[in-house]
């Protein structure tokens, strides 16, 4: 089985939310449709109730699990920092740099018995990526390849002085989800390839303070994601 995961995109339109079901995990519930066989999650539940910080990765993810997801294609919204991705554009991410903090971001917190520390060398799956980015490029899109993508805890934005650090420390983009998601995703051994559309420049960078892309054009980007996330899976 396959899964799309997303934020904005699948957890306010009606396609994915009429045929909502929701799993009862060992870590708590979460939702998910089934559609032409492939899984959509809303991430942050259906009407977009969660903010970053809130959300039950583990129980997401072990809803995956649970239904037999063994490939993901995991969509996120970002801010720029590099022009590697600018704002109205998708593409990869390669790396992430994960500084959320006070989240369940491990099945391997002690209550296994095992101790097992996952190797992160390659966080993702490049051949899904590979096949992602193929369907983008022959659907018309120039795709920004190998972001690497800083997470931050949220909810708040970040400061002009986090960016420019953030910079120097190697991210292109930041968001606040990926870190935790990602991480659980491995470690219960489900592909992934993670795409980032951008939608704003990040604190400091935009003359105007701070400006997000308006709703019709960010659907407009969501729905194209989905769809060659879709022809990817499929
Ligand atoms: N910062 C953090 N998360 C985000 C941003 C941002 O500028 N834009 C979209 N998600």
């Amino acid at each position: 089985m396959k899964a799309i995961i997303g934020g904005t995109g699948i957890d306010k339109d009606k396609r994915f939310l009429d045929g909502m079901e929701r799993l009862v995990t060992k870590y708590g519930d979460s939702y998910y449709s089934v559609i032409d066989g492939i899984v959509f999650m809303p991430r942050h539940r259906p009407g977009h109730s969660l903010p970053p910080h809130m959300i039950n990765y583990k129980a997401n993810v072990q809803t995956l699990v649970d239904l037999g997801v063994d490939e993901v294609i995991s969509i996120y919204a970002v801010g720029s920092i590099t022009r590697r991705l600018a704002p109205g554009r998708f593409g990869l991410v390669r790396d992430f740099i994960d500084l959320a903090y006070s989240r369940e971001n491990t099945f391997y917190d002690g209550s296994t018995r095992e101790v097992r520390h996952t190797p992160f060398v390659e966080p993702f799956d490049r051949k899904l990526g590979a096949c992602f980015a193929g369907n983008a490029v022959h659907a018309g899109y120039s795709l920004a390849m190998d972001s690497v993508y800083i997470t931050t805890n949220g909810p708040r934005l970040e400061t002009p002085a986090e960016i420019m650090a953030y910079r120097n420390m190697g991210a292109d983009v930041v968001g606040m989800t990926l870190g935790t998601e990602a991480a659980l995703l491995k470690e219960a051994g489900i592909r992934n390839a993670a795409v980032a559309f951008s939608i704003n420049w990040a604190a400091g960078l935009d003359a105007e303070g701070i400006s997000f892309l308006e709703d019709e054009t960010v659907d407009k980007l969501t729905e194209a994601i989905i769809a060659i996330a879709v022809k990817t899976l499929s």
